[in-house]
């Protein structure tokens, strides 16, 4: 917990906001972000790199609320996407193309005439293949790509398995060895223009040691192509900071930028990063209240209404997520299952959770801003939630729930 979700009189709250109240008022399953929590982090970024030319660009898959993009692009945040999606998301929160970095081994000829249209920053381009299509799509509209190479680094970055990006089994990025050569071809390709490098090794990382492995190897390519007359504006070191959910002692944010600017001591480049988790992850959490209790032979189920379609990071991952009861209730505490209604064994929030609650009370899924509501699904034919925005006492409706009709608008019966 931080203070951005804190108790008052027995009560847990949002800033000012009883999230009881906030239940009652919006529904569960319901998304609750602190606008200070989101506003603070970032600021956090911009004073740790203020040393230096910087760029924040945040990770918009992190979460891609229209109202948590917007608020970051009035900070003067810039946004790595991986998606045309996600960059008429940005454009659509008020958000600069000329602050947009892209992503993602897979873009669409579609996707790269969008960002080229919109004439973002650069394009992260991720392979031999991918650099020779941008080259053709920006010659046959006339236009110069602007781009870096993501470089996978193969560096170990001690996370989990599915969200470990820079090691060579990776899909991620061009290879190290290859790098350098693919440069040069760049180079030479009249519809590209190089700006910087790029990499990013991994998500909820706890340590900076392979930060600063990454952007070692990174910096040592930089130079190596600087003597070949290659020389680069900016460097993109990722995101990839984690936070706590549990137990875990990530760096601060200062800590983490601190490691980062002493690698790149005495150079000269622009700097680009893109946090996500980092920056929302512990400004939300995911309000569900309690169906049923059932007391099975070998365990107890607090059978909520929040499910594996609205936070599917504890199915995917096993990833532990804090449940805490929004009001302190006098009911016996006991160890349950926090389970949701899907048809699945998988369909977990919690395991063995010490709660003393009831049918009927409302429990705050915590640290759940980051990759809850923008990896959310329809399974079982389930609306999305709906999602809010505290301000200090002033509660936001940032997205409505969704209804099933929206759910099946556009299919057609045959006949
Ligand atoms: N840049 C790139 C190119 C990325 O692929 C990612 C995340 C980020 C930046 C932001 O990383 P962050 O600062 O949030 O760690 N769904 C998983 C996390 C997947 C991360 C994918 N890439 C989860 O729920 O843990």
């Amino acid at each position: 917990m931080n203070g951005y979700f804190n108790h008052q009189q027995d009560r847990l709250h949002a800033e000012n906001v009883a999230l009881e109240e906030i239940a009652q008022r919006f529904g569960t399953p319901c998304y609750v972000y602190s606008r200070a929590a989101l506003t603070d982090g970032y600021r956090q970024f911009a004073e740790a790199f203020k040393s230096r030319e910087h760029l924040i660009c945040y990770a918009v898959k992190a979460n891609s609320n229209l109202a948590i993009l917007n608020l970051f692009a009035r900070m003067g945040a810039g946004f790595d996407i991986v998606s045309g999606g996600e960059l008429q998301r940005v454009l659509a929160a008020g958000g600069a193309a000329g602050k947009v970095v892209f992503s993602g081994v897979g873009k669409s000829e579609s996707e790269m005439r969008q960002a080229l249209e919109a004439e973002i920053l650069c394009f992260n381009v991720e392979s031999p293949s991918e650099l020779d299509r941008l080259n053709e799509v920006a010659g046959s509209m006339g236009k110069v790509a602007p781009i870096s190479l993501r470089v996978n680094p193969d560096v170990d970055a001690r996370t989990h398995p599915y969200i470990s990006t820079g090691l060579k089994q990776n899909k991620f990025g061009v290879a190290y060895t290859e790098a350098f050569e693919l440069y040069r071809r760049a180079a030479a390709m009249p519809h590209l223009r190089i700006t910087g490098m790029d990499c990013h090794i991994g998500s909820q990382l706890t340590e900076t040691s392979p930060f600063i492995a990454a952007a070692e190897k990174v910096l040592a390519l930089v130079d190596r192509l600087a003597a070949a007359g290659i020389v680069l504006e900016h460097l993109d070191l990722g995101g990839g900071l984690g936070i706590r959910y549990d137990d875990e002692m990530p760096p601060s944010i200062a800590e983490y930028a601190q490691a980062l600017l002493g690698a790149l001591k005495g150079r000269s480049e622009k700097i680009i990063v893109e946090p996500g988790r980092v920056l929302v992850g512990n400004a939300g959490i995911l309000l569900t209240r309690i169906e049923y209790l059932k007391h099975g032979e070998e365990k107890n189920f607090a059978i909520v209404d929040a499910a594996m379609n609205d936070l599917m990071r504890p199915a995917l991952y096993d990833a532990f997520h804090a449940i805490q009861p929004v009001r302190k209730s006098a009911a016996a505490s006991q160890l349950y299952e926090v389970v949701g209604p899907i048809c699945e064994t998988g369909d977990f929030l919690g395991h063995a959770r010490q709660l003393g609650v009831s049918a009927g009370d409302v429990l705050a899924v915590m640290s759940a801003g980051a990759y809850g509501m923008s990896m959310s699904s329809n399974y079982n034919t389930r609306p999305r939630a709906a999602e809010v925005m505290v301000d200090g006492a002033v509660t936001h409706l940032v997205r409505e729930r969704e209804t099933v009709r929206q759910l099946y608008a556009s299919e057609k019966i045959v006949t």
